[in-house]
């Protein structure tokens, strides 16, 4: 499964560095992702660790371009966002670009708001934003008999 993460992310991100999943996440608390799966194959993942307490930080998705358009980068952000209230987090950051613009609308409409931005030599403007997360959702009890 962590292969198909890395090759995945190798598709999505060209332009990166291969993706060293365990270098990346040894250094942080609490790593998890979820993936979505096609056939045995992923289609998409979304990954992520605690950058300080209460706050998850969502660090880096993406879905096959055969698979785009269906929904599942929605789906991978709501569970991420469902399990992030029910183990108490209280909220989420994340960094985009502008040329990431799918990314950012995606977020935007998933309730974060944009908090700041940092500009870095080398490595251009991020978009910093952040979702508030409140409890979690409870079922409905009905009154009624
Ligand atoms: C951004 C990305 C994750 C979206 O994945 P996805 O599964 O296609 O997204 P969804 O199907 O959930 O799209 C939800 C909505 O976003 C918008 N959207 C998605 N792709 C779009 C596109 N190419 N152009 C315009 N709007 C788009 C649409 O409103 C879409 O809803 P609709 O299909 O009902 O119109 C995917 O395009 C991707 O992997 N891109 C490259 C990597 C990347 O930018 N990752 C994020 C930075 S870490």
């Amino acid at each position: 499964m962590a292969d198909g993460v890395v090759a995945l992310a190798g598709r999505v991100f060209p332009q990166r560095s291969p993706l060293d999943l365990s270098a990346r996440l040894a250094h942080f608390r609490d790593p998890w992702g979820i993936v979505a799966l096609e056939d045995g194959q992923v289609a998409g993942f979304k990954l992520g660790y605690c950058d300080r307490p209460g706050r998850f930080y969502s660090w880096l998705g993406g879905v096959a371009p055969e698979f785009r358009r269906r929904g599942i980068a929605t789906e991978l952000m709501r569970l991420q966002h469902e399990r992030c209230r029910e183990v108490g987090y209280q909220r989420i950051r994340t960094h985009t670009t502008n040329a990431r613009r799918t990314m950012l609308l995606l977020n935007i409409r998933a309730g974060f708001d944009i908090i700041g931005t940092t500009n870095s030599p080398g490595r251009g403007l991020k978009i910093v934003l952040e979702r508030q997360l409140g409890p979690p959702e409870r079922a409905s009890v009905s009154s009624e008999p």
